[in-house]
């Protein structure tokens, strides 16, 4: 059977879904009912999330869940993670309770600038460019003003506009390189119409210039966009205490513990292959906060790990240190976010982790999602140099086996009960199912 098909996005949903049914699934009733069971009775909601994108044909589920005692900055929160790992939320719970005893966690903004650039071609001599960009430079900043008066209102705009040469890398090539604030949005929307408004003005009034004469001096647009690369847009994240207060895991005493961790931390400083796994563990923190707020996890990621290379070396983005029998563990992260704006004001459970959230400004956003991720780290670290991460990860992912065999309610706490007092590992859950239901 053929598998391609043309107008598939003008079907209907539910012609869509036949067509996905009897192409690729044995069991075609059954298949509809799962993809069924998934849609909101609430005829309205589903169509809110249908329009998301094209072509919806289920909802796809992660849980919702919340971490509370987050003490950040004196102020205490609740944070709604929306993630499918399970030792996640735990961990975040854990390290929070940890620090709210220890004075909690502190965060400052350093800084809230955005890029987006406009990459174009350019065959003349480049002191008339230089000199057509001074010229036109304010032309520019007006032609955008219909674009930019609200964000204007709202503390944002256009910080500056810069002509860059990058001519040495690629023959002919230049940039217009813009800064721009966006207050509490992401403002992505803002950035992308501000820079082909740039464009268009900057190619449309190159014709009129009197310094360009020939063809060849015209400006040729390759394409304008937003930079997920957010160096400037950077928060701090930190929490410290006397190295005999790190005494919460019995195992170990508490200026070993101190050690072993700081050494953790510069290990994923000097090591990729270990930095890439360091960051990861912030990144469960993260990204699951950056979901539940309805902010862009793809932006985030790739800001981030641009940000964690560089100095040329992908490395770890938190650091720490024992200094005069105090420790301190601290991050700095690069996070474009918004509390205004796209799935903000359109997604029910975003409005409500908001809300919870006791209704952030784009920057205390930034701020609570770089505490999630100092938080995950440090439980990861902390487990990792003490009794291995397996342990807690494998309890929480009994659940999950259980669930794998249909386990009933009373199955799942005669499991519960057994595993608190044996290792949990795929096979011995197996065995332990396989035992009771003899
Ligand atoms: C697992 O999702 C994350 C960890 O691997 C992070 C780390 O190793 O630091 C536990």
């Amino acid at each position: 059977m053929s598998k391609t098909i043309s107008g598939f996005s003008k079907l209907s949903k539910s012609k869509k879904i036949d067509w996905i049914v009897s192409t690729y699934f044995a069991n075609q009733e059954h298949t509809k009912t799962i993809l069924k069971q998934y849609w909101n009775s609430n005829e309205q909601l589903q169509q809110l999330h249908d329009e998301f994108i094209e072509n919806t044909i289920t909802n796809y589920y992660l849980p919702l869940g919340v971490a509370p005692n987050f003490l950040i900055n004196d102020i205490m929160y609740t944070i709604p993670m929306a993630i499918e790992e399970s030792s996640v939320v735990a961990a975040a719970s854990k390290a929070a309770k940890f620090w709210l005893e220890r004075g909690g966690f502190k965060t400052t903004v350093i800084s809230t600038t955005k890029i987006g650039q406009v990459h174009f071609m350019f065959h003349g001599e480049p002191s008339h460019l230089k000199a057509y960009f001074k010229a036109i430079k304010p032309q520019l900043l007006q032609a955008v003003k219909p674009l930019s008066k609200n964000m204007e209102k709202r503390g944002g705009g256009i910080l500056d506009i810069e002509l860059r040469d990058k001519t040495a890398a690629i023959a002919n090539y230049y940039q217009l390189h813009v800064s721009f604030e966006t207050a509490d949005a992401m403002g992505a929307n803002f950035i992308n119409s501000c820079l082909e408004q740039f464009a268009k003005t900057f190619k449309a009034e190159a014709l009129n210039f009197e310094g360009f004469t020939t063809k060849e001096q015209q400006i040729e647009i390759v394409m304008s966009i937003l930079s997920n690369y957010v160096p400037d847009c950077l928060v701090r994240a930190e929490v410290s205490c006397k190295v005999e207060e790190l005494t919460e895991n019995k195992s170990i005493p508490a200026e070993e513990f101190a050690k072993k961790f700081v050494q953790a931390v510069n290990i994923a400083e000097i090591e990729p292959f270990r930095a890439v796994t360091h960051n990861k563990g912030i990144m469960n923190g993260i990204d699951a906060v950056v979901l539940a707020t309805g902010n862009d996890f793809r932006a985030v990621e790739a800001g981030v790990h641009a940000y964690a290379s560089r100095n040329g070396t992908y490395s770890s983005l938190s650091h720490a240190k024992i200094e005069d029998g105090i420790f301190t563990f601290w991050m700095e992260i690069p996070l474009a976010l918004g509390t205004v704006g796209g799935l903000t004001n359109l997604h029910p459970l975003v409005k409500l982790s908001l809300e919870m959230l006791h209704k952030p400004s784009a920057k205390e956003l930034m701020q609570i999602v770089a505490v999630a991720g100092l938080a995950q780290n440090f439980g990861a670290l902390r487990s990792l140099t003490t009794t291995g991460i397996q342990e807690g990860h494998m309890k929480m992912h009994l659940m999950n086996i259980l669930n794998q065999f249909e386990a009933n309610a009373e199955e799942k706490a005669t499991l519960i009960h057994h595993f608190k007092t044996h290792t949990v590992s795929h096979s011995a859950v197996v065995e332990a199912i396989e035992k009771l239901r003899q």
